[in-house]
């Protein structure tokens, strides 16, 4: 009997990642308007902080925010794209590196070689994560051309996706953390989907040392919608070369497998005895070379996986991957309220871009793990809709809690 997105959900109890976020994160806490502020509850200052961060074509200025929590850790964000630049956390001896791949200056994300490549390094995207296949889908009997530029393909919105647009930000400090709510307003037709779409996207980043990302959207007229962030990390540092020895768990016993577009054939792949299972911690450069045709067609892991407890509720993330890093001992866990989560192994990095310490990100220098629904749902009815109606409000949390420990754990 063939395998179905329900039957793939396990029953029982969700792992739950964290109690800490779960109360605090409400929308239009008390906005900061001056440059910096800072209080000093913990042991280091916490402090939102902007400036200047270079300007586009068109002259409008992006802006860098800085955002430090009461144990030192620090990530810059910036307003072009909402993209992470950079996040500095501790390892197990307490030094403090910055694990997510980016650059410097507004320069390097605008360049041709950066577009050639389309990393999307530590972008906010929209309005659809992955690929929807051959940019077409149908909606209450109306066909829709998105643009295209993934070959045939719909990839992460599109030409002009909601990595490469000024969002509108608003830093806060909360009882929780400091933050930003980063706004955008995607206009009727923008790369071809229906409806104008209020989007909402707030990062927090709390005490408990946890990176908390909310998105809230509505719109106008029923539409797709998968917001997610596409980090790559590298738990060792950016810049310190492959993360093939990172040890990771996803909580998934099932996979989406593609075809050699990278587009989902619709099957429910049950990962058991496959290189896909990664139930228990495992390397990802394990099994990686393997003779498999699924890590034929992605060159190594670009697959959504369907999670075991995800989905489940709008408001209450669960477990869905854990990343530990044997040098650095840095740990990485992934909660949300998803039901689906794509794990790339940094396959398409070919070293010709060269990051912020300077050295050049090679080949799987760096993974990505994107929360999201499955790719091309809008082209299938079997997996979870991802259809928003007016009315309605898109709802979506995401939580990532960094620590560091001698082992691996479980
Ligand atoms: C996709 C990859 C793509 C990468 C960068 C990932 O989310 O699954 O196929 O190459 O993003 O664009």
């Amino acid at each position: 009997m063939p395998l179905t997105y329900a039957s793939m959900r396990r029953a029982g109890t969700p792992l739950r990642l964290s109690a800490g976020a779960a109360a605090m994160l409400m929308f239009g806490v008390a906005g900061i308007h001056g440059n910096t502020a800072t209080a000093s509850d913990g042991a280091a200052e916490r402090s939102v902080d902007r400036s200047a961060f270079g300007q586009l074509p068109d002259g409008r200025q992006v802006d860098v925010y800085r955002l430090a929590n009461a144990n030192g850790i620090e990530m810059r964000v910036i307003d072009y794209g909402g993209i992470i630049l950079s996040l500095k956390t501790p390892d197990v001896r307490g030094e403090f590196d910055d694990i997510v791949l980016g650059f410097d200056s507004l320069d390097a994300y605008l360049s041709d070689a950066y577009r050639q490549a389309n990393p999307y390094f530590g972008a906010l995207i929209g309005r659809y994560g992955n690929r929807i296949a051959g940019g077409r889908f149908s909606l209450d009997g109306e066909s829709h051309s998105l643009a295209t530029n993934d070959g045939d393909n719909h990839l992460h919105g599109g030409q002009q996706g909601f990595d490469r647009v000024l969002w509108q930000v608003e830093p806060f400090e909360s009882e929780a953390g400091t933050g930003l709510v980063l706004r955008y307003t995607s206009e009727d037709g923008e790369e071809g989907y229906p409806g104008t779409l209020e989007t909402q996207v707030t990062y927090t980043l709390t005490d408990a040392d946890e990176l908390i990302v909310d998105y809230r959207a509505t719109t106008d007229k029923a539409t797709p919608v998968n917001l997610t962030q596409h980090s790559y990390f590298n738990l060792e540092g950016e810049g310190s070369g492959s993360i093939l020895d990172h040890h990771l768990m996803i909580d998934a016993d099932a996979f989406t497998p593609v075809d050699e577009g990278l587009i989902p054939t619709g099957e429910i792949r049950s990962v058991e005895g496959t290189p896909f299972d990664f139930t228990q911690p495992t390397p990802i450069g394990e099994r990686i070379e393997r003779d498999d045709q699924q890590l034929t067609f992605g060159k190594g892991y670009d697959h959504n996986f369907v999670l075991a407890n995800g989905g489940a509720s709008v408001d209450d993330p669960v477990l869905a991957a854990r990343v530990w890093e044997p040098d650095s001992g840095r740990l990485l866990e992934i909660a949300t309220t998803e039901p689906g989560i794509q794990f790339y192994s940094g396959n398409f990095l070919a070293g010709d871009l060269t990051g912020k310490r300077g050295e050049a990100y090679e080949h799987r220098s760096g993974f990505a793990l994107e929360t999201q629904h499955f790719p091309d749902s809008p082209n299938r009815a079997d997996f979870p809709s991802t259809i928003l109606e007016p009315g309605d409000t898109y709802r979506s949390r995401t939580i990532y809690r960094f620590s560091a420990q001698e082992t691996p754990g479980s």
